[in-house]
């Protein structure tokens, strides 16, 4: 297993590429099995996750893959509607091709995806909504088996909570049932506004992505499209709190700043200097030192949850009382237990993490719990005093392209070991 080697203390400075979304690219993948046609897909990042749903489309029986940059995917056929456990294990988001594959094929076979290390998250809502579409649905032996063999039909559906793949499920089962879909408390995440403006470059009639309430006319058939997803606002945001704890001077370049105006927002709150520079990129610069800033995590266009572990490193090196609550996960807080080790000093209090600081923090042998928190402790190790060893970084490496590689490349200490 990889790991990755920091010695802290450099000031990162110069200019950082983002790519693009994981998790637009992510149900993008999967609106492709809505078609016989092919589908090119521009800006797809090469990450795990993304190998793991290319498998997975390739096991139903599509074809996906690169060329010159770019991923091509045609559905022609499909063999066998079935995500497997193997597959779901390793990531949650595969349960995105239930609603494609019952409304292209008419039945699914899904797995359930079971724990996780952030929450229980379960999919009971996108089950929900797909039997008020009409599907027969049975779970046994662990798994979604959907049924619908005289194609769904439109209905009302209100989402008791807001879900991004939910949403973004429920979305690729509606645009070829027959007649109207009107989804009420959607989530309004950018990746849903992405997926939704591939679907009708598709072909898909759809109206209000981006809000609350999203309107689906169904058609008969999609075909084929070509589409550049959005940037990684994660990612970006993520280098942009690496620029600021750095004390650096840092281009977060191809990103979308619309996106990161919450995130914006807290970094200046909290002392930094952010301003765009052009259209698709921001500067982060840090000359005073830095200030608590309390956050609570909120759907879009709140504070992103995934970027909250981020945040909490910020927080060790700012004065004052940092007060986090995380409001969508139950259990988002591992992260925290590894800063402690490195010296931070961090209270758990339910949802909510009660940082003091500033702290020095000392380079440790820490673990990775999950993706983003995996990040947050590269960050936390950019500022350690020494040496810090960061295990298990698959986690990393199922969201972030080649971090150790753009990190290094703007001055930070960083290195893989096998
Ligand atoms: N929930 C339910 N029932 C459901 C669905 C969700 O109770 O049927 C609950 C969850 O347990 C959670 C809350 O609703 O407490 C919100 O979960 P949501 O469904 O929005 O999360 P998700 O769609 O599984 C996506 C991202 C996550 C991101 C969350 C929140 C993808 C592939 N994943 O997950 O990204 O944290 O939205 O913004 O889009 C990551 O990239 O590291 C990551 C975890």
């Amino acid at each position: 297993m990889d790991k990755f080697v920091v010695q802290g203390g450099a000031r990162l400075e110069g200019s950082i590429a983002v790519g693009g979304a994981k998790n637009s690219a992510l149900p993008v993948m999967a609106a492709c099995l809505l078609t016989s046609e092919p589908v090119l897909l521009r800006r797809i990042p090469r990450v795990r996750d993304i190998r793991t749903m290319q498998r997975l489309l390739v096991d139903i029986g599509a074809r996906a893959e690169w060329s010159r940059g770019h991923l091509h995917v045609q559905a022609a056929e499909i063999l066998s509607p079935e995500a497997p456990y193997e597959l779901v294990k390793t990531m949650r988001a595969s349960s995105l091709v239930l609603g494609p594959l019952v409304a292209r094929a008419g039945r699914a076979r899904v797995s359930l995806p079971g724990g996780c290390a952030i929450g229980a998250r379960p999919i009971n809502l996108h089950v929900a909504g797909l039997e008020q579409l009409g599907a027969r649905i049975r779970q046994i032996h662990g798994y979604v088996e959907a049924e619908a063999p005289n194609g769904l039909r439109g209905a009302g559906i209100r989402f008791d909570r807001v879900t991004v793949t939910g949403t973004e499920d429920l979305i690729m089962a509606a645009v070829l049932a027959a007649g109207e879909t009107v989804l009420e408390n959607a989530a309004r995440e950018p990746e849903v506004a992405d997926l939704c403006q591939l679907l009708v470059r598709m072909g898909a009639r759809i109206e209000g992505a981006g809000t609350p309430t999203i309107r689906i006319q169904g058609v008969e058939r999609l075909h084929g499209a070509e589409h550049t997803i959005i940037p990684d606002r994660i990612e970006a945001g993520t280098f942009l709190i690496a620029g600021a704890i750095t004390g650096g001077d840092l281009l977060v370049a191809g990103c979308d700043p619309e996106h990161l105006s919450a995130l914006v927002a807290k970094l200046q709150q909290a002392g930094a200097e952010v301003l765009p520079e052009g259209p698709d990129a921001l500067r982060v610069r840090t000359s005073a030192r830095l200030r608590s800033a309390d956050v609570e995590t909120q759907e879009y266009p709140g504070f992103a949850t995934d970027l909250q572990a981020q945040y909490m490193a910020l927080m060790t090196q700012a004065e004052g009382i940092a007060i986090i609550t995380e409001t969508i996960f139950e259990n988002r807080f591992m992260h925290a237990l590894e800063m402690a080790r490195m010296g931070a000093n961090i209270r758990l209090e339910g949802r909510q993490a009660i940082v003091a600081g500033p702290r020095e923090l000392t380079g440790a042998g820490v673990i990775a719990s999950d993706l983003r928190a995996s990040a947050s402790l590269v960050l936390a190790a950019l500022v350690a005093r020494g040496e810090t060893v960061i295990d298990r970084v698959y986690h990393i490496d199922r969201g972030y392209e080649k971090i150790e590689e753009k990190l290094a490349g703007v001055g930070a200490r960083i290195r893989r070991v096998e």
